[in-house]
């Protein structure tokens, strides 16, 4: 196994700072760097209340990195946790997929106190996500968000869905999670392309802006990470995050409006 070296605090691209709670209409995002070993496990443990299993849903790339370490640190804490490795990229985002978890889901026995652990990009939470929105009739499910994609834009606004042959996104829920845990040092080993990517999809929400200002952003898909990176807890935590959770309030049931600020807000 290939554990990731990304400890936070200096040295590794981004800051410490104190762990930090953001609430987003009836869940809360947990922000923090270097607390997915030891942190999680126990928090995941007090969200999951009485659980009787947890299933723990992961893409090949973050297992190598990370999804060992976190399945032996939430059974050293007595948890009864189902682990299962798929494989990376939009492709899995399919109904064949979502079957295949759910069949295997019902030959382990989980039943409706289970909890889904959808540890991943945005392909992990959407498809996990679905998959808890469905499973007999709901179960609970955590965000553990890997990408930055994930962390700013899709593990937040509680929408779920795959694939299909005639479009993306074209199946779906709305299924709030319990919690989200961001912990900005994963981040240190995602690819530039990916963190671009997430860029991309933050600044997307801005399109309706004047064109000038919209196309000032673009310099920032040549920045290294090494200088995005440290500004991240900050964005997060004082300006993404919480607009994303103003705007969660402001709909009430979940319906269209998305985010008007992200990356694009926070950098300006
Ligand atoms: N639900 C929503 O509101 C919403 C919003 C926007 C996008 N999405 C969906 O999100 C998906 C895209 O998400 P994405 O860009 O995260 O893609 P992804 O989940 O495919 O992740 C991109 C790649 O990066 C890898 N990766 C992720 N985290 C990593 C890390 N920390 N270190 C190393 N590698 C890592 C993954 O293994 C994958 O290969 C799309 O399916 C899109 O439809 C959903």
């Amino acid at each position: 196994m290939a554990e990731a070296s990304n400890r936070g605090g200096g040295g590794g691209g981004i800051p410490a700072f104190q762990p930090t709670r953001v609430e987003l209409d009836s869940y809360a995002a947990h922000i923090s760097v270097d607390d997915w070993r030891s942190a999680w496990p126990p928090l995941i443990k007090k969200l999951g209340k009485d659980a009787s299993k947890y299933v723990l849903l992961t893409d090949s790339n973050i297992d190598r990195l990370y999804g060992q370490t976190l399945l032996k640190n939430l059974k050293a804490i007595g948890l009864d946790v189902l682990y299962l490795v798929l494989p990376p990229g939009e492709q899995t985002k399919c109904r064949e997929t979502k079957a295949m978890i759910e069949d295997w889901m019902f030959s382990h026995n989980c039943g409706r106190d289970s909890v889904v652990l959808a540890f991943g990009g945005g392909v992990m939470g959407d498809l996990c996500g679905y998959v808890a929105s469905g499973y007999m009739r709901g179960i609970p499910f955590i965000q553990l968000p890997t990408s930055f994609l994930a962390m700013v834009d899709s593990s937040i606004g509680g929408k779920t869905g795959i694939d299909t042959p005639a479009g993306k996104n074209l199946l779906g829920a709305f299924h709030r999670p319990l919690a989200v845990l961001i912990d900005l040092s994963l981040l240190l080993t995602l690819p530039q392309r990916e963190l671009c990517n997430g860029m991309a999809e933050s600044i997307k929400v801005r399109r309706n802006t004047s064109t000038p200002h919209f196309l000032s952003l673009y310099p920032l898909f040549s920045f290294p990470r090494a200088s995005i990176l440290p500004l991240l807890p900050t964005a997060l935590v004082g300006r993404i995050l919480p607009q994303r959770a103003e705007c969660l309030v402001q709909r009430a049931p979940l319906g269209r409006p998305r985010l008007g600020g992200g990356w694009g807000a926070c950098v300006r």
